[in-house]
């Protein structure tokens, strides 16, 4: 298709002709209000909040359902048509009814309604002694979503995930006019692997994740930029922490983060829910305080000596690890079969591989077999270890274990350090540390800095 040029507000744009005028709004933050539209779902056009003046047409007309012809002048604001006036009163039909509980709502502070009531409503209800519809508050539709019927301003985003995204129809409308409401199909939760999507998707609390529902107001949240490990795929996500006063950073959710060349707009489930293991079960403490000398005897000690590396460390690490195997003469190996499970692999996002650099050890062509008859051996995180495995063990590792070892030292996990993974495709992302807790675990470099290995 050929490049066109239309007018926005006195702007002129080159744009792809037939694309939808919507994506250019959004993309050149040009403030259009709409709750229905979803890059990720296409126009529905039942929410008609995104209208704008098209200079030639009679009408206001919605924006997510415009494509966009050569010549075109569009104005987001009303010049000759009540632009304004139209919004507001969609904004008044829709809160007819709706419960405005936003003091104890979840989504309060990332609500389409509430900001576009500021930004365009801000009317007086003209709805006086007249008792509002009431539906059900609490309806729990499985997968972790809770569904609040008043709440919902019917966009049909939910429903349209469901039945293009994940073809599972687990959601419909039914109901008419006032009475019309989100259910599941009679007899049938909402499950699927990707179903808490449509907590994000939805634009009012009306959907709500109950994992994180009622733990934290989301103006208290630090947002980091960062990806999902619990697979190959590396999702990119937001972080969701804070640190309340005289506590550690917490971690409250994730949330999926757009990025069209790996996981569009999604992430999963159980990778959503991950967060939980990144920070329970910590080693934060060396097992003994004569690490230094412990580590430099027995390498000079032992004849044989292999190092195990783990899949979940980053390339930077992985890379260090490689030359200090090629300096004290060690073995490097890395079986890959503990992070693999053919059930989790689907052909949306989630890979067979549960670990986030396995294309790493591929890569480098790490031998897969542990060595014989070891002596000593160093791990680095790596999760298939026994004490069966080598004479001595010393052992780099973010979370406990029952592993009888010379020594243990803590490390870092990814969230508290920076580095890249190379995801299943081969894509090499670069991620920001995202927490910075009171006590912070030295990370691999810093431990061969203090060991100088
Ligand atoms: S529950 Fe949310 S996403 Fe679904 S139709 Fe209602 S407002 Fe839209
Ligand atoms: S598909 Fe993989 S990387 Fe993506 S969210 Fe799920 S577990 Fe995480
Ligand atoms: S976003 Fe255009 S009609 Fe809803």
């Amino acid at each position: 298709m050929s490049q066109v040029k239309i007018t926005v507000d006195n702007k002129t744009y080159e744009v792809q002709e037939g694309s939808l005028l919507i994506d250019l709004l959004i993309k050149e933050e040009i403030k259009v209000p709409y709750f229905c539209y979803h890059e990720s779902l296409g126009a529905d056009g039942n929410c008609r909040m995104c209208m704008v003046e098209i200079e030639g047409q009679k009408r206001p007309q919605i924006a997510c359902d415009t494509p966009v012809k050569d010549g075109m002048v569009v104005h987001s604001q009303g010049e000759k048509l009540p632009i304004e006036k139209i919004r507001k009163d969609i904004l008044e039909l829709e809160l007819i009814n709706h419960p405005v509980d936003c003091p104890i709502c979840d989504q309060a502070g990332e609500c389409s309604l509430q900001e576009f009531y500021m930004d365009y409503g801000l009317h007086n209800s003209h709805m006086y002694g007249l008792e509002k519809v009431l539906q059900r508050k609490h309806i729990d539709l499985g997968s972790n979503v809770m569904l609040d019927q008043e709440r919902c301003v019917l966009c049909a985003r939910c429903t349209r995930f469901t039945a293009q995204v994940t073809h599972t129809h687990e959601l419909g409308i039914v109901g008419r006019g006032d009475k019309a409401h989100i259910t599941t199909m009679p007899g049938r939760k909402l499950d699927n692997p990707y179903a808490m999507n449509v907590v994000d998707l939805c634009p009012v609390g009306a959907l709500t994740n109950k994992d994180f529902r009622f733990k934290q107001r989301v103006w208290f949240l630090e947002s980091s930029e960062s990806v999902c490990t619990h697979c190959a795929k590396n999702c990119n996500i937001y972080i969701d922490h804070n640190k309340l006063k005289y506590e550690d950073e917490n971690i409250y959710r994730f949330r999926p983060r757009k990025n069209q060349g790996i996981n569009g707009f999604f992430m999963c489930d159980e990778g959503r829910l991950s967060y939980k293991e990144l920070l329970q079960n910590r080693e934060y403490e060396p097992s003994r305080i004569d690490g230094k000398f412990i580590v430099k005897d027995s390498i000079s000690n032992a004849k044989n000596i292999a190092i195990i590396v783990g899949a979940s460390l980053f390339n930077e690490e992985i890379e260090m690890i490689q030359e200090f195997a090629k300096r004290i003469d060690a073995k490097l190996y890395c079986p890959q079969d503990i992070y693999i499970n053919e059930d989790f692999e689907d052909d949306m996002l989630r890979s067979k591989y549960k670990v986030a650099n396995i294309k790493t050890i591929q890569n480098q062509n790490i031998a897969d077999e542990m060595p014989s008859e070891v002596e000593l051996l160093i791990n680095f995180n790596h999760p298939s270890v026994t004490d069966a495995d080598a004479k001595e063990i010393i052992s780099f590792q973010t979370h406990k274990n029952s592993l009888e070892t010379l020594l243990t030292l803590p490390i870092a996990t990814y969230v508290e350090n920076s580095g890249s993974f190379t995801n299943i495709d081969g894509v090499t992302q670069h991620i920001k540390k995202a927490l910075s807790p009171n006590n912070p675990v030295p990370s691999i470099q810093e431990w061969f800095k203090r060991l100088e290995l």
